[in-house]
């Protein structure tokens, strides 16, 4: 269904041109002085530069114009030109029954049927996912669940970091230890050869022993190098040991992305773009692009409008192996041919803008995609530490998500109290719930290009504007519709408005459409967590206000018993967008 703001547009913009102004002038906006009036209309500004005429004036034609039309209560015009207007609430009750007919909950949908492909996540594999991958899977998690929630196709891929150098080493070091494995022998056959198990303790042991090793050691460095190329050149033993390497860390993530519920439609790498490196080269070639600089194969993307130095993008390093922008723009090739996509947007930390710009503006020289398609790297901030330097462990070192993950999961144990949940597997449930709503929200709630600081308690409280405040909102609607088990069943019902808290309460409901919009034009899923609390704040005073469980008056209990169930399902819908999931009780 159409928005409010939508419609009432419409209404306005129809009058400035029934008094003979231009249709476009009649965009309504929310007031920003609700003690006022509910919605505003600036068009006699514009309006009044071109038909040269006071805003005053122009005002007037069309609140004249607009009183007479009875979905509103007021129709006026403030000093120097504003049209201000409230809606009766006849007309805001009907908004209402329609939202909570639509299928959508008034969610507006996308009509063009646009593909995206969401790259998130990025986890490199051997390497343990570190806080630095938190932001990327929550903020792409919930972009996916937006464009979702408003009809997009979405295709989610975690585009594992599982082709490059990182893999070399882990190889290398393994074959220092252990010359005599099968899989470093040239007879290493994979139909009947089989390479020993590995084991995610193995590979959080290993990396960062042979990383730190390669950079004093130049003879390991240049044996990593070795094997990273003979891996992307289809070394049969290399590659039996990289599925097993692949097989123990995909299975570590999934755990750790399920606890935080973040899912993805493919599990695809960089790897699996090999196949289109050659397809790559031959365009770059055909159209010139390719040149040899210092060894290097390389491609020029500088602008003559740079600002700041554009260095060429590396497609072949000197020692002839893959870099991160030739799996990039390969990858590109694969997605065009597997989905020809509208859009591909990229939830990569802000540090790699630079590459992203290169990528794109090599992307568009080789013809990679249609013009129209949209490449956009969605950059993000840091989360940090209380002293406002990127989040670490006690000893300064880099902080396992795994680690952080329990860390949460184990304070909202502590600080929940649910004496009715005796079955131990279930309080862990609704600890985990409530630990990654905590978390989800402590960080999405800020603008994705903002660093933020980590406070777990501050996150964990019931109070201000936090996930468990939004949970704790919808248990207390789980306890009302309880007890009033008789009226929950009913249909929806809210023939007139009693109090003001209530009416607060419904024109939030009514404008939220507007929202998802907006998050979904700015790509900014803080606006939906800015919304969420402004529902669950709206419904906290009507019911503060309002004693729903002892009303006698059966309507009026039934009419707010409506709105609960309304409330709830919009909240839990927000929720879902953000990738938080409600519980029971708490
Ligand atoms: N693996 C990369 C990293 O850890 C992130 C990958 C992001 N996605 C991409 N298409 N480059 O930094």
């Amino acid at each position: 269904m159409e928005t409010t703001l939508r419609v009432l547009t419409n209404v306005v913009s129809e009058a400035f041109q029934k008094c003979g102004y231009d249709k476009s002038l009649g965009n309504v906006t929310e007031s920003n002085r609700l003690d006022l009036c509910q919605f505003q209309c600036n068009g006699a500004f514009t309006a009044a530069k071109t038909y040269r005429k006071s805003p005053i004036l122009i005002a007037d034609d069309i609140a004249a114009l607009l009183k007479e039309n009875h979905i509103f209560q007021k129709a006026e015009v403030a000093a120097p030109g504003f049209i201000n207007l409230t809606l009766t609430d006849e007309y805001m009750l009907n908004i209402l029954h329609k939202i909570a007919d639509d299928v959508n909950i008034g969610i507006p949908q996308i009509e063009s049927s646009e593909t995206i492909v969401l790259d998130y996540g990025g986890p490199n594999i051997a390497k343990p996912l570190h806080v630095g991958h938190l932001r990327a899977a929550i903020i792409g998690e919930s972009l996916k669940r937006l464009a979702k929630s408003m009809g997009m196709r979405v295709t989610s891929d975690a585009h594992l970091g599982d082709w490059g150098l990182q893999i070399g080493l882990v190889i290398a070091e393994l074959e220092e230890r252990n010359p005599l494995w099968n899989c470093f022998s040239s007879a290493f056959n994979a139909d009947i050869n089989t390479v020993p198990t590995l084991s995610v303790s193995m590979l959080n042991e290993i990396y960062p022993f042979a990383s730190r090793k390669s950079k004093i050691d130049k003879l390991f460095k240049s044996k990593a190098d070795r094997a990273t190329f003979k891996l992307q050149n289809g070394h049969d033993g290399y590659t039996a040991l990289w599925k097993e390497i692949m097989r123990v860390s995909i299975s570590d993530l999934k755990e750790n992305y399920n606890k935080l519920n973040v899912n993805f439609d493919l599990w695809y790498g960089e790897s699996d773009s090999e196949k289109y490196i050659n397809v790559l080269i031959n365009k770059l070639v055909e159209r010139g692009l390719l040149y040899k600089s210092e060894g290097a194969m390389v491609v020029d993307v500088e602008e003559e409008t740079d600002k700041s130095s554009m260095p060429p993008v590396i497609i072949k390093k000197t020692d002839n192996t893959s870099n991160y922008a030739t799996t990039d723009l390969a990858t590109i090739i694969q997605r065009q041919k597997d989905f020809a996509p509208d859009k591909i947007w990229y939830v990569v930390d802000k540090r790699q803008s630079l590459h992203f710009t290169q990528v794109f503006r090599c992307a568009r020289k080789a013809g990679l995609v249609p013009q129209k398609t949209e490449l956009e790297h969605l950059g993000f901030g840091t989360m940090n530490g209380s002293d406002g330097k990127p989040y670490k462990t006690r000893d300064g070192g880099v902080m396992r998500l795994s680690d952080l993950l329990d860390t949460i999961i184990n304070a909202s144990y502590e600080k929940i109290n649910t004496p009715w949940l005796t079955a131990e597997d279930e309080k862990k449930e609704v600890a985990r719930r409530i630990g990654i709503a905590a978390v989800k929200f402590g960080d999405l709630v800020n603008h994705r290009l903002k660093d933020y600081i980590f406070d777990l308690d501050r996150f964990l409280s019931f109070e201000g504007k936090t996930g468990v405040y939004l949970l704790y909102t919808i248990t207390r609607i789980n306890s009302i519709l309880k007890k009033v088990n008789d009226l929950k069943e009913l249909e929806f019902n809210c023939p007139q408005i009693f109090t003001d808290a209530e009416r607060n309460l419904i024109f939030s409901i009514i404008l939220s459409g507007e929202t998802f919009l907006k998050a979904i034009r700015e790509k900014a899923p803080n606006i939906i967590c800015e919304n969420a609390f402004r529902l669950a704040s709206d419904f906290s005073n009507f019911y503060h206000t309002n004693n729903i469980i002892n009303e006698t008056d059966e309507l009026k209990k039934a009419t707010w018993v409506s709105l609960c169930i309304l409330t709830r399902k919009l909240l839990i819908k927000h929720l879902d967008v953000l990738g938080i999931e409600p519980v029971e009780r708490m």
